[in-house]
Order: C-alpha cells, then sequence, then structure tokens
C-alpha cells in the first residue's frame, strides 16, 4: 500500500489551523503533561526530535515547561511545516520522512513520536528509524493502544490523491503488544514507562510508552 494513503497535503488552511488544538491533542493534552513532567525530571537540557510534528503543539508544550531545549521538527507533510515555521519562526522545523530520517545515528537525546505510527502501513520501519537516531530516550504516544491483535485499518475509502479531500480516511492501527514491545526491546531499548492516559471520547486511553536505551551515550544536553 501507498505511504502517500494518508491525505495530510489536503488540509485546508482552515483545518490546518484548528489541527489537533482540541485539549486532548493540543499542548496541554494529559500525555504531554506526562512526557513533560518525565523529562523535568530526568534530564536538565533537552535534545528534543519531534518526528511528525504535525503544526509544533509538542514545540509550545515544551516552551511551557521553561526546560532549556534544542528542538527541532520534522514532517512529511510540506504544510505542516510550512504552518509551523510560521507560528514559530525562531524554531527548526523541517521536512522529512519517519522511514528516512537526515540525521546521524544517536544524534538525539530524546526522540518523539505522538500520534504517527498508528497512521502509517505498519511500524517496524518507522520504529527502527526513530530508534537510530535517538542516543538515549524515545517516546511513543499510540492514539489506539496496543492489543492483542494487530488490525491493519483505512479508515474510509482511500482519497483521491489528485483532489484535495477532507480528512476521513486514514490507516487507525492497532498493533500486537508483544512484537511491538518485543521491537522496542530488539533496537536497543529498555521500556520504563508504559502507560494508560485516559482522554475519554472516541479513543478513550492513549499508551504511551517511555524506552531508554540499554546504554546511552553522551549526547547533546543529556544529563
Ligand atoms: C496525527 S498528526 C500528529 C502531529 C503531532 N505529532 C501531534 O501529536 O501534535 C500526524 C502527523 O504525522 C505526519 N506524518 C505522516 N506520515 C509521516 C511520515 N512518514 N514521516 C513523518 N511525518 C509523517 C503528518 O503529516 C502529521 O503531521
Amino acid at each position: 500500500m501507498s505511504l502517500e494513503l494518508c491525505p495530510w497535503g489536503h488540509l485546508s488552511e482552515e483545518r490546518l489551523r484548528e489541527f489537533l488544538t482540541d485539549p486532548l491533542n493540543n499542548q496541554n493534552a494529559p500525555d504531554r503533561k506526562i512526557v513533560i513532567d518525565y523529562l523535568g525530571k530526568n534530564f536538565v537540557k533537552l535534545g528534543f526530535l519531534d518526528v511528525g510534528c504535525g503544526t509544533g503543539h509538542q514545540y509550545i508544550a515544551l516552551k511551557q515547561s521553561l526546560m532549556s531545549f534544542d528542538y527541532c521538527g520534522v514532517d512529511k507533510t510540506e504544510k505542516m511545516v510550512e504552518f509551523a515555521r510560521g507560528r514559530f519562526p525562531e524554531a527548526k522545523f523541517i521536512q522529512g520522512d519517519i522511514h528516512k530520517l537526515q540525521f546521524q545515528d544517536r544524534s538525539w537525546p530524546v526522540v518523539y513520536v505522538r500520534h504517527v505510527l498508528v497512521h502509517l502501513p505498519g511500524y517496524i520501519g518507522a520504529l527502527t528509524e526513530a530508534a537510530r537516531v535517538c542516543s538515549d530516550c524515545l517516546i511513543i504516544c499510540l492514539l489506539k493502544p496496543l492489543a492483542d491483535k494487530q488490525q491493519i485499518k483505512v479508515v474510509g475509502e482511500p482519497p483521491d490523491q489528485t483532489k484535495p479531500s477532507d480528512f476521513s480516511e486514514h490507516y487507525l492501527n492497532t498493533y500486537k503488544r508483544e512484537p511491538f514491545m518485543g521491537a522496542i526491546k530488539n533496537l536497543g531499548f529498555d521500556v520504563v514507562m508504559d502507560e494508560m492516559v485516559e482522554v475519554g471520547g472516541y479513543f478513550e486511553s492513549y499508551e504511551l510508552i517511555i524506552a531508554r536505551r540499554h546504554s546511552p551515550d553522551t549526547a547533546r544536553g543529556q544529563t
């Protein structure tokens, strides 16, 4: 299946402006607060790579935390990157694909991937690449918690890529717990937090996973 199936690039200006601005997803989302709290307790200065950064809500969350950080947001969708740059001209946002990140091995102490993996055809390539560039702390938030069975689900009909469409058709996968956790371990990480964050509504809960490298390198900003 095509990696282009998600119609991210077709969001209208209006949808882009309101993209994930609801309380369960914006800068004050409950899972983001847990992440900020964890980072505040474990890092003095952060090197933070936000993969699939969207319009930059995590950048605001970091700014609000008053932590000292070095941030880069990466997103495959040009429109998202342009919008984020317009919002935060002082920050670095670049276009890039989670399957082929333009960074050296272990070059970022914290790599954050929120609500991206369930929207891809699968997670192995993306997870492996996120882990490759991570020197210490890999943070993954899943819109659909891990489960007993894997379900690769496409919601609605595949969009016509030649026309702007509303944002209703996208992957909404559920991944099987055991192989997902096994992959994190095999990539050289130990899970230090695996929390169901109750959010209510349609999704009920997000799964937040924080994993640390078995042997972290001394890298930018790490305590
Ligand atoms: C649901 S949004 C989440 C945005 C952000 N992480 C947040 O939680 O606010 C998913 C984002 O992943 C981006 N994305 C989708 N496929 C991607 C890929 N292959 N590489 C990088 N980003 C991707 C989309 O453009 C979109 O901005």
